[in-house]
């Protein structure tokens, strides 16, 4: 997601407040910011180009509930955000991450705190954040010219840095690895998919990742079949009238003419100008989530990241102003966006196992913009799947999504939830990314394959 940094006013309080501490205060320290406790189990550098010594920043979260004699058999989960250009501490520290940042009034004054996440996606897995591509979060791009301008340059860095990762421990050569992320990961997430696959068959077994599946949350992946979604998705919630319909197609017109004709930057001009458009209309908050009367708070992240102490927590390089968001990285990725990483999607459901799943309430990549072009995927299974029943996903008695699955693709709708589902929906995502890697529940190895005996039972239309 975008979002501009910039040092809150509410830091700048806290900070004051350190140095004007009323007398009955000063004796006792405030809390910790960042109790020991919530320090992930390894942070710092994995470097992409050992020449140029441009490396990508990490923070490795190791499973809460793994021991020493299953740990070599715990999945690895690796987060991608979004952007381009958006640091993966937002999924950490916001999102996903086994703690996360909130603020809080004392005394008047705002303090950032970190409380426990309940839905922590490092429960059973162990998760890594990668601050993808280099130039963006605290990860370092030696020149300008080294930032990738394009999903295949992306998926070479990633490769890199995942060789140096695995290496750090010998644990890690034979876990299963599940790539994972969010909006503009929604190309990411595909391109070091299908990179690793395409490499592993011409590599010896032991220099293999191993790779076997990747899950994109409210994604960006076929856009030119996304961006003609906006206007019907509003309309039909009602939030624009029929003549605003209108209005936002013909936007919508032009930015796929453009990328039909491979004009790439009116292209993505043309695109932010249908996400402008429909801001306008509908005045909302954020159209990340229709629902919200204010933005995501993940602006808390860079507060909280650069504080020097915290700096130093990580590893990360202490001279960096830390940003959620890279402009420069957004900016030289810009050709990129209107692009399609759909091909990739479909070698990785032939050859892997795929997730893809939205928050309801997401006008930007939301539920009706991702099936406008998974209906278009070509694999064998692709009229299967838009067979396959739509099932009730329940928690804990409670309506969580909706899940729909046939083979290797599987498709949730996750209730109660925007563009960053695990912020909105902690035990559900959870819950989710557990199932969808471990097989179970709705996700089970028989589960939506026509066989299976309830399946015809309501095909009564
Ligand atoms: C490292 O950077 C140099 C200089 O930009 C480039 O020539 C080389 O191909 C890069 N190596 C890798 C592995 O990306
Ligand atoms: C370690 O985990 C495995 C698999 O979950 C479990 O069977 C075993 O009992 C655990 N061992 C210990 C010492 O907790
Ligand atoms: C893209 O479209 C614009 C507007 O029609 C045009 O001026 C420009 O030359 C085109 N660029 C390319 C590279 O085709
Ligand atoms: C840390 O970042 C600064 C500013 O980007 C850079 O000049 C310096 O070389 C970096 N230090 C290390 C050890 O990478």
């Amino acid at each position: 997601m975008k979002s501009t940094f910039s040092i809150s006013s509410k830091l700048l309080l806290f900070l004051a407040v350190l140095h004007h501490l009323p007398p009955e205060y000063s004796s006792s320290p405030p809390p910790p910011i960042f109790p020991k406790e919530a320090q992930p189990t390894k942070s710092g550098y994995l470097t992409v180009n050992q020449t140029t010594g441009s490396s990508m920043f990490y923070a490795f979260y190791e499973a809460q509930e793994s021991n020493s004699t299953s740990v070599s058999n715990t999945p690895l989960v690796i987060w991608l955000q979004g952007g381009p250009g958006c640091s993966s501490m937002i999924g950490n520290l916001y999102e996903l991450g086994p703690w996360r940042v909130s603020s809080s009034l004392r005394q008047n004054v705002e303090h950032l705190e970190l409380k426990k996440n309940p839905g922590p996606w490092n429960r059973l897995f162990g998760v890594v954040f990668l601050d993808n591509p280099i130039g963006t979060g605290f990860s370092i791009a030696a020149s300008e010219s080294e930032i990738p301008r394009n999903q295949h340059e992306v998926a070479k860095h990633l490769w890199n840095a995942m060789e140096e990762f695995i290496a750090l421990d010998s644990s890690f050569k034979t876990r299963s690895i599940y790539f994972t992320g969010e909006s503009y990961a929604g190309k990411y997430v595909p391109a070091i998919g299908y990179y690793a696959l395409k490499r592993n068959a011409q590599l010896p077994k032991e220099m293999q990742l191993n790779v076997q599946g990747v899950a994109i949350g409210n994604g960006l992946t076929h856009p030119i079949a996304q961006v003609a979604t906006h206007a019907i998705n509003a309309y039909y919630i009602g939030l624009i009238n029929e003549k605003q319909k209108n209005l936002l197609k013909n936007l919508q017109e032009k930015a796929v003419g453009f990328t039909k004709a491979g004009n790439w930057s009116d292209a993505t001009i043309a695109r932010s100008k249908v996400l402008n458009e429909l801001q306008k209309m509908t005045g909302l908050a954020t159209l990340y989530d229709y629902r919200r009367l204010i933005p995501y708070e993940d602006d808390l992240v860079g507060d909280l990241l650069n504080i020097d102490e915290v700096k130093k927590l990580f590893g990360a390089n202490e001279t960096m102003k830390y940003a959620t968001c890279s402009g420069l990285v957004g900016e030289i990725l810009s050709d990129d966006v209107m692009k399609s990483a759909k091909y990739m999607v479909e070698y990785l459901v032939k050859n892997s196992k795929v997730l893809l799943y939205q928050g309801q309430n997401d006008l930007r990549d939301g539920v009706v913009s991702t099936e406008a072009w998974m209906k278009m995927m070509k694999w064998e299974g692709t009229e299967k799947f838009l067979e396959a029943e739509r099932k009730v996903w329940k928690v804990k008695g409670f309506v969580a999504g909706y899940v729909q699955k046939w083979g290797s693709l599987s498709h949730v709708i996750v209730s109660n939830a925007g563009h960053l589902v695990p912020t909105d929906e902690a035990l559900n995502s959870q819950a989710m990314i557990e199932d969808w890697i471990l097989d179970k529940g709705l996700f089970a190895q028989d589960q939506g394959i026509m066989r299976h005996p309830s399946a015809n039972r309501f095909k009564g239309f």
